[in-house]
């Protein structure tokens, strides 16, 4: 069964358009663990939360407070710096998504370089792996970067289906960047890694990525939080949970 995670910084950053700088109360609306518990009760099977350098949306005791209240798992989405990987050393979830972060990009814009960087993710997988934290890497459908993965000893890859998505509405570039993703989640699996996916997704393009094999998990947020706004956001995880419900691995 392919299982939902839901990325719920999209609702932190609604908060923090209006509570940022400000103590946290409970006027500090709307609450990203109360969606996460919501997301919960409507099915889905873990949720992920990206703890950005800058504090923009997900802040510190966002993640503190979803560590004691959900009930399936944590994803933490983060860079690998030093300071980050001792707070995820003290929170413990479940896995740990590394990705790249600029400061200055609206949302995670690439794929972690793996390849260029093979020594401190692999140190880094080494120290949450011994505390028994998962490791994911949020990379490219790239041959090179699924090599170096592989390489880390990552147990997990989450493909960047971001291309596929933006070239969705042209079809010569959107049959290649689909036949990109399942290159990709064939080599990954041939490698032993196990095959996320994730950025961009929608209800619309969500259709064709059943012909990508093998993927375990897909991370969906934004366009699940913009359903919200019109259907409340148990029943957008429905919605979402319902039209992937027919994916076959292989
Ligand atoms: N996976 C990763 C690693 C991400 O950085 C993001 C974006 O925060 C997502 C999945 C979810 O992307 P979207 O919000 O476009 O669904």
């Amino acid at each position: 069964m392919l299982k939902l995670g839901v990325n719920i910084d999209h609702v932190a950053t609604l908060r923090q358009a209006r509570y940022r700088n400000r103590e946290e109360t409970s006027r500090s609306e709307p609450d990203p663990v109360a969606a996460a518990l919501a997301c919960e009760r409507a099915g889905c099977h873990g949720i992920t939360a990206h703890l950005r350098e800058d504090r923009r949306h997900i802040v510190d005791g966002d993640i503190l407070r979803l560590r004691k209240s959900i009930a399936t798992r944590l994803n933490l989405e983060m860079a690998n710096t030093p300071g980050m990987v001792e707070f995820a050393l003290a929170v413990r979830p479940e896995i740990v998504c590394l990705v790249p972060e600029r400061r200055e990009e609206v949302t995670t814009e690439g794929g972690l370089a793996v390849a260029a960087n093979l020594f401190a993710i692999t140190e880094t997988r080494k120290r949450l792996g011994e505390a028994g934290i998962d490791v994911s890497l949020f990379i490219a459908p790239d041959p090179r970067e699924i090599d170096a993965a592989a390489e880390s000893g990552a147990g997990f890859i989450e493909l960047h289906t971001g291309a596929y998505a933006e070239a969705y509405n042209h079809k010569a570039p959107r049959q290649y960047e689909l036949e990109r993703l399942i290159t990709a989640a064939r080599q990954a699996h041939g490698a032993g890694l196990k095959v996320n996916a994730g950025h961009g997704l929608t209800l619309e393009n969500l259709g064709l990525i059943h012909l990508v094999p093998h993927l375990e998990e897909l991370n969906i947020g934004h366009s699940i939080v913009s359903q919200a706004i019109f259907t409340g956001i148990e029943s957008a995880v429905r919605d979402f949970l319902a039209a992937i419900a027919q994916y076959k691995a292989s």
